[in-house]
């Protein structure tokens, strides 16, 4: 989009993806970008910009949601509650968050002829056909996850990890809807575990409760104590660098005919590991970028997905995503390798959380890696 007029609304704007996409449209594009959010902590060098306006609003408040809506060209719409350690103990909260408000915000982009770019998530397609018929994984398109060909397999509504996915998914289904019936301009995106700095908190730090397994690590190495490893740590998925997901995010907006109507996949199929094999990774690389480190004694546990996340979890086996359609659409293919996009985070948690660390390294030899 080269229309330098062009007004962006991003609701939750201040979170771990909008504080990576807001700096790139502010850098590479003469658009204004309206945000809303809650808390601007992570995007408080960008609130004095002359083409960057924010307002500390809650999404509940459909009315000044609207006003916005209104005045705005593209919506993003970016607010989620997307930790799994609140899919069964919070699924109200979920249920609304991921569904309801959303929802709204579908109606108002439709009645208001508004370009829908909507973040989705790669939950949706639930379990694999191979994992559910017993985990061999010797036929490709059993487990390639393909944007308008795999069915989505959740499991039962005991168990509530599935709250997420669902409430995703009929929005999905809402927005398809309003697409065929009504005209409504859309474009989703589904990211693959997108990591980078800024993602989620440290628990007792900047958050409480229990983050996505990256900020667990992180929690880990930081204070010296074990990897726990959910089940052993069996299940895989592929982890993708967050600039190359701003990518592709650039590439729908410069690609407005071909990326309306589309869900995309946003992920890099050659960045996938074991969770197992992620905690070891981490913990290399933690070392190698904090000598001290290197004497400590990190380790992982194996624990129970009852002990960690209580009743009503359950687990995505594995998330290949098929890339073909966003690379042809959007001219897109994601750069970066796990191992340098795991660096560059692992390197700003280490600064950014330099107070929590203090004093590690003259107890770690004598008492590191215990629960
Ligand atoms: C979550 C969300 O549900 C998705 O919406 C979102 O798209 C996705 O993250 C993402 O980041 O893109 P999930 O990958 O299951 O899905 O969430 P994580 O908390 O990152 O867990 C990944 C795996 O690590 C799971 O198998 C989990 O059981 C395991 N885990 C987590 C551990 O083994 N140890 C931990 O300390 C935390």
């Amino acid at each position: 989009m080269q229309n330098q007029n062009t007004t962006i609304l991003i609701l939750g704007c201040g979170g771990f993806i909008g504080s990576h996409i807001l700096p790139r449209l502010l850098d590479e594009t003469g658009h204004r970008v309206v945000g809303i959010d809650v808390n601007a902590s992570k995007i408080e060098e960008f609130l004095a910009h002359p083409r960057f306006t924010f307002e500390q609003l809650d999404v509940h408040d459909t009315a000044a949601v609207r006003k916005h809506v209104e005045k705005s060209d593209v919506v993003m719409s970016l607010v989620a509650l997307c930790n799994p350690a609140l899919y069964n103990t919070i699924p109200l909260s979920v249920i609304d968050i991921n569904f309801t408000r959303p929802m709204e915000l579908v109606q108002m982009c439709a009645e208001m002829n508004k370009w829908l770019i909507h973040f989705s998530t790669s939950e949706i397609y639930g379990k694999t056909i191979s994992g559910v018929a017993g985990g061999t994984y010797d036929n490709p398109d059993r487990y390639v996850l393909k944007e308008d060909e795999s069915p989505l397999i959740l499991g039962p509504i005991t168990a509530q990890r599935w709250s997420y996915a669902s409430a995703k998914q009929l929005l999905e289904r809402l927005i398809y809807a309003y697409g065929y019936e009504q005209d409504l301009a859309w474009t989703v995106i589904r990211p693959f575990n997108f990591i980078g700095p800024r993602m989620d908190f440290i628990p007792g730090v900047d958050g409480t409760g229990t983050p996505r397994v990256l900020a667990c690590f992180m929690e880990a190495l930081l204070e010296a104590k074990p990897l726990k490893l959910v089940d052993g740590g069996a299940n895989r998925r592929n982890f993708t660098f967050v600039e190359d997901a701003v990518d592709a995010v650039m590439g729908v907006l410069n690609n407005p005919s071909e990326a309306r109507g589309q869900a995309f996949n946003i992920g890099d199929p050659r960045n996938e590991v074991s969770v197992a094999e992620l905690a070891r990774m981490m913990i290399d690389i933690y070392r190698e970028l904090r000598p001290e480190a290197r004497d400590w004694e990190l380790r992982t546990v194996s624990v129970s997905a009852q002990e960690f996340y209580g009743t009503g979890y359950d687990d995505s086996d594995r998330r290949v995503p098929d890339i073909t359609k966003a690379q042809q659409l959007l001219k897109w293919a994601p750069q970066t390798p796990l191992r340098d996009a795991l660096k560059t985070t692992i390197a700003y948690y280490i600064e950014h959380y330099a107070s929590l660390t203090e004093g590690l390294s003259e107890q770690s030899t004598s008492d590191s890696g215990g629960d």
